[in-house]
């Protein structure tokens, strides 16, 4: 089957690349001239493990092509996905549908015969409705069906997601776009992947309701993170003690610095403006939202205090600020917050990240970028781990402590203990949940 994906970024081009890999002939199109010649001479514009070679396979098999041109990419297509940007729209928390919108009424005035236009962008409730409103005014003559399509993978695992998933969801009104859909994902059908087949409301829903759960979950254990300071029981044992129950789980249960990336913040804002324009309010995620936003200043806070009350002459090693390791993205990264807090305050701040800084230069524009921890370290007051970057879990803290001025540690992903950080001579470490290292 012929299936033109419209969006080349973390999802578009994960989806392209995997539905050309099921055996379908996929066109992945953009506007973005700068991806597509990437894309062209084989290289892929985001950091996503494993997706270059899966690329290329399917490219050299003939399968898989980019253009700009979304009317030569229409020309015998069965299925267009829209794989665009949701982003928050500025002032309100809705979700910005402009370029879903922008993208369905090209494909109106492109597509010739039957199609069926698939939403994967994450889309609030009603959009697929309003998708076949606007394609029908654009294009009245077009027979067509819209289908929804939430996609559920996690960047840095985004293939495994994909080709194994949890399940599918797809949303549809006829049994011609079921049966069209079907045979898109037929190669994990037969693999026996759940596919749930529902209408377009509840699959719309499906997604925001399982991203805001998560970051529920997420921010539940920061909650408790914080009482546990208090009390002084330690997180990860209470992580572990919770999770080991069946019908509670042990994924998101990891105590940490916030939640970011491209995805949560947004859904969850977006969710909450649902609940408020259809007067059924969502005050758990709209709870959730605000604790973040704390979680994150607390952070701050925490090297406030590993810092003696002020940063102003410190320097401070980051490590990691990407919004979680294996990949790229820096949307609404803690980071975002924890850096220009610290250099706000005066602080000198040196970053190290093993992928982030194409995207971070701009967004941290006053850091120092160094590859090396140990570089980095050097003569520092304070080291913090922001991501968990496998760099970062078997440093030679030793090493470092011994590099640095002040021997000081805030480890913000929980990846070593206070008794790692003493037997290396630091004098100070702190963590999320658990105990301070005593003096
Ligand atoms: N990133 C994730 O992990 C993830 C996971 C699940 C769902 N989603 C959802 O998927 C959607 C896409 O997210 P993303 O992270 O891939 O976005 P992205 O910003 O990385 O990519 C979007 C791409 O669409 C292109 N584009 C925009 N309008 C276009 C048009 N009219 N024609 C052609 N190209 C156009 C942009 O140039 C860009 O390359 C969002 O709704 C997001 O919420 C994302």
């Amino acid at each position: 089957m012929r299936i033109v994906v419209i969006g080349t970024g973390y999802v578009g081009l994960v989806s392209g690349v995997c539905f050309s890999d099921f055996g379908h002939d996929v066109v992945c199109v953009d506007k973005d001239a700068r991806k597509i010649d990437m894309l062209r001479s084989g290289k892929v514009p985001i950091f996503e493990p494993g997706l270059d070679r899966l690329m290329i396979r399917n490219v050299e098999a003939g399968r898989l092509t980019f253009t700009l041109d979304l009317d030569e990419a229409m020309e015998g297509a069965e299925a267009v996905f829209i794989a665009v940007g949701t982003p928050t729209r500025r002032g309100d928390g809705h979700a910005d549908l402009t370029y879903v919108m922008a993208a369905a009424e090209e494909v109106a005035q492109k597509a010739k015969d039957y199609i069926v236009i698939v939403t994967k962008s994450t889309v609030p409730v009603g959009t697929n409705r309003k998708v076949r409103e606007v394609v029908a005014a654009a294009n009245p003559a077009l027979d067509f069906d819209v289908a929804s399509n939430p996609e559920f993978l996690r960047e840095g695992a985004a293939i495994d997601d994909f080709m194994k998933p949890d399940r599918v969801v797809v949303g549809v009104e006829t049994d011609r776009a079921a049966k069209v859909m079907a045979e898109i994902y037929r190669p994990l059908y037969l693999r026996e992947f759940p596919i749930v087949t529902t209408d377009l409301e509840s699959a719309e829903m499906i997604k925001y309701a399982a991203n805001a759960f998560l970051a529920t979950k997420i921010t539940f254990i920061n909650e408790i993170a914080a009482l546990c300071e208090k009390v002084g029981a330690d997180v990860k044992e209470v992580s572990k003690g919770m999770g080991l129950d069946n019908r509670i789980g042990k994924n998101f249960l990891h105590a940490g610095p916030g939640f970011g990336g491209s995805c949560f913040p947004k859904d969850t804002k977006a969710l909450a403006r649902i609940g408020q324009e259809n007067a059924s309010p969502m005050r758990i995620t709209e709870a959730v939202i605000s604790i973040n936003e704390q979680v994150k200043r607390r952070m701050v806070d925490k090297l406030l205090d590993l810092c003696d009350g002020t940063f102003n002459g410190k320097v401070i090693a980051i490590m990691g600020v990407t919004f979680k390791p294996n990949t790229d993205d820096m949307r609404d990264a803690p980071s975002l917050t924890v850096v220009p807090a610290l250099l706000g305050g005066g602080a000198t701040v040196r970053v190290v990240d093993p992928q982030g800084r194409h995207e971070g230069e701009q967004l941290l524009p006053r850091v120092d970028w160094i590859e090396d921890p140990y570089a980095a370290s050097q003569e520092a007051d304070l080291i913090v781990i922001l991501t968990e970057w496998n760099e970062f879990r078997a440093l030679d803290l030793g090493r470092i402590a011994s590099s640095m001025k002040t021997p000081r540690m805030a480890d913000l992903r929980n990846i070593y203990t206070a008794e790692d950080a003493r037997a290396a001579g630091f004098k100070a470490y702190s963590s999320v949940g658990r105990p301070d290292m005593e003096g």
